[in-house]
């Protein structure tokens, strides 16, 4: 289950508001991006998670690559897997430059998504993507970071809870800091031309 990406929008708005100068500097119709531009936003940050094989890992490890981050669950009927394939076609669509694009799949659901089961799903939709998990409280401070909204949700039983969840993904650069938030909606294709335009830049 998915929540639009207003309720980020607004947080974004908030930023713009309290007088963010980058976010000044893209007036509407002068950004590259469809997507927005969250350069010099306080969005974003480090986190100490564990990777699908079992590693321990930091943003720091994803250093030198372009990353592109979400945050879902295994059990997300809907947009999670979509996402998760439309990524897989956009790392498709920029063909050798995929290889400079680490994409990073955050689980709000550890009781569930153990490393086993990450393992199972992430790579499945792309071979180079990392599927991350953690104690609660690691999840809740990555959350938090990049203010991910995210509650349990009942389901017919005590096992079959969704989690409301923020959409949309984070665009980091070669530095982990934070440059597009790319919306939901938005195609493969938009995606791809986006983190080329980013990537020629820098
Ligand atoms: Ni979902």
């Amino acid at each position: 289950m998915m929540r639009g990406f207003g309720a980020w929008m607004l947080c974004a708005l908030a930023l713009t508001l309290s007088g963010c100068d980058k976010f000044g500097q893209n007036a509407p119709g002068k950004s590259p991006f469809a997507s927005v531009d969250i350069t010099g936003s306080s969005v974003g940050g480090g986190f100490q998670l564990v990777d699908h094989t079992g590693q321990a890992r930091t943003l720091g490890d994803y250093a030198g690559k372009w990353v592109v981050m979400f945050f879902g669950f295994t059990h997300c009927p809907d947009v999670c897997p979509t996402t998760m394939a439309k990524m897989a076609d956009v790392m498709k669509q920029l063909g050798p430059d995929a290889t400079r694009v680490q994409v990073l799949f955050i689980s709000l659901d550890p009781k569930r998504d153990t490393q086993a089961v990450l393992a199972q799903y992430v790579p499945a939709f792309h071979p180079s993507f990392v599927g991350l998990t953690g104690d609660e409280q690691a999840v809740a401070a990555a959350a938090k970071a990049y203010k991910i909204y995210y509650r349990e949700a009942p389901g017919k039983t005590p096992e079959t809870y969704t989690i409301d969840h923020s959409a949309g993904a984070f665009v980091l650069d070669r530095a982990g800091k934070p440059r597009l938030f790319v919306a939901d909606n938005l195609p493969a294709e938009t995606i791809a031309k986006d983190l080329k335009t980013l990537m020629e830049r820098g």
